[in-house]
C-alpha cells in the first residue's frame, strides 16, 4: 500500500539585509502567503517522480545525480541529497503546485526545496530537526543545481513565523524571531517589476567571489568581520572597495533595522531600507532602470522607505507606504512605468506569514 505526505513552505521576502548571507552577515526576512505545495507518495520502485501542476508536466528519473538547469531538479535534488547523506528514501512520486512568482526575487525555488524536504521527511519518517531540514534544502540548491546561493532562502522558507520578522546570523545560523507587526496606517507594498532576475548567469556568483577576494586582502575570515568601514581604505581596488563597503555597511542596517523595529521607530527603519537601496544601487552595482524607478516612485508617493530586495537585476521592490498614500504610489508608479515604456508593474501587499515549520505544526493540529 502506497503512503503519502505532504510539504507546504512560502516564498519570503527579505525586509533588509542583501548579499550579506555569503559573507557570513546578518538577514531580515518575513515569510509570504505564496507557498509551495509538495504531495509525496512511496512508489513500489526506487524511482523519482516528478509532475509540476504549473507546467502540466511530469518527469521519472530513475539515476539521480546532479543537473543544473532543470526544473525537476529543486524537487528531485531533494532525495539525491538525502541518499547522499544516508537516509533511507525509497522511490517516491512528488507533485508540485507553487503560487511563488518565478524570478520575482522571492525565493520561489527555497520555497519548492522546503516544501519537498517536509513532505519526504513526513513521509519515510525521517525525523529530521529545523536545522538540518534548511541544510538539505540549501544542498539541493548549491550541490544539486550548482547555484552558489547563500544560506537565507531555505531557512526563511522553513523557519519564518507569521507576525514576525527572522534576524538570521549566517555565521551562527541561528535565527531569532523579531516581532514584525505594521501599524494599519502602513502598509507594505511589493512591486513585481516584471523583469526577472536570474541568479544563474554569473554576475552573482561574480559578486561573491569579490567578496571573498576583498575578505582575503583584509586578513578576515569573511566580510562579516569587519565593522568599521574604515578599515576598508586599504583595498586599492576600487570596484573591491565598493562591493566591500555595501556588506559591511549592509551589516550594520540590518542591525540597526532590528533596533527601529523594537522601537516601533518607523520612520528610521524606512530610512534604512532607502539606503540599503542606494548602496546596492551605487556600490554593489545590482540594480536595474525598472527597480530604480520603482524605488523612485515610492519616494516620492510618500512611501517611509523603499528597496529592492533578492538577488538583484530586477525582481521585486518593497516599500513601506502610508495605506492612505498606497493607490497613489500605484497609480505613480504605473505611470512612470509606462513614460518609460517598460511593461506594467504589479502590486500587491504583505504581512509577515508562517514558514513550513509553523504551517506543518499547523496542518498536524
Ligand atoms: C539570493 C540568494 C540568497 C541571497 C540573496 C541576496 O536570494 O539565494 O542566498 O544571497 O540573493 O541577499
Amino acid at each position: 500500500m502506497s503512503r503519502s505526505a505532504v510539504g507546504v513552505s512560502p516564498g519570503r521576502v527579505n525586509l533588509i539585509g542583501e548579499h550579506t548571507d555569503y559573507n557570513d552577515g546578518f538577514v531580515l526576512p518575513i515569510g509570504l502567503r505564496w507557498q509551495a505545495r509538495v504531495d509525496a507518495a512511496t512508489r513500489s520502485d526506487d524511482a523519482v517522480v516528478v509532475s509540476s501542476s504549473q507546467l502540466g508536466e511530469t518527469i521519472r528519473v530513475d539515476d539521480l545525480s546532479p543537473t543544473p538547469g532543470q526544473w525537476w531538479g529543486y524537487v528531485a535534488g531533494v532525495v539525491w541529497v538525502l541518499r547522499q547523506r544516508g537516509h533511507a528514501v525509497g522511490g517516491v512520486d512528488l507533485r508540485l503546485d507553487s503560487q511563488v512568482p518565478l524570478g520575482g526575487g522571492l525565493s520561489s525555488s527555497a520555497a519548492i526545496e522546503a516544501a519537498t524536504v517536509l513532505a519526504v521527511d513526513a513521509l519515510f519518517s525521517l525525523g529530521l530537526d529545523a536545522d538540518e531540514l534548511a541544510s538539505v534544502a540549501q544542498a539541493t540548491e548549491n550541490d544539486f543545481l550548482a547555484i552558489p546561493t547563500g544560506p537565507m532562502d531555505q531557512r526563511a522558507s522553513l523557519w519564518c513565523t507569521a507576525g514576525h520578522a527572522l534576524l538570521l546570523d549566517c555565521r551562527s545560523l541561528q535565527g531569532t524571531q523579531v516581532p514584525f507587526e505594521l501599524p494599519d496606517d502602513l502598509t507594505l507594498a511589493l512591486v513585481d517589476t516584471h523583469s526577472p532576475h536570474v541568479l544563474a548567469d554569473g554576475a552573482y556568483g561574480e559578486r561573491r567571489t569579490s567578496c571573498h577576494a576583498a575578505a582575503e586582502r583584509l586578513g578576515v575570515r569573511a566580510l562579516r568581520d569587519v565593522t568599521d568601514p574604515a578599515a576598508l581604505e586599504g583595498l586599492a581596488d576600487a570596484v573591491l572597495l565598493r562591493r566591500a563597503r555595501h556588506v559591511v555597511t549592509e551589516n550594520a542596517r540590518v542591525l540597526d533595522a532590528v533596533a527601529a523595529l523594537e522601537a516601533a521607530d518607523w520612520a528610521r527603519f524606512g530610512a534604512l531600507m532607502t539606503a540599503s537601496h542606494a548602496s546596492m544601487r551605487d556600490d554593489y552595482e545590482i540594480t536595474v532602470p525598472t527597480v530604480d524607478q520603482a524605488v523612485d516612485s515610492a519616494l516620492a508617493s510618500g512611501a517611509l522607505g523603499a528597496r529592492m530586495t533578492g538577488g538583484g537585476f530586477g525582481g521585486t521592490v518593497l516599500a513601506l507606504v502610508p495605506t492612505d498614500a498606497l493607490e497613489d504610489f500605484v497609480r505613480r508608479v504605473s505611470d512612470d512605468y509606462a513614460a518609460r515604456d517598460f511593461d506594467p508593474p504589479s502590486v500587491s501587499t504583505t504581512a509577515a506569514e508562517a514558514g513550513g515549520l509553523e504551517l506543518r505544526a499547523r496542518l498536524r493540529a
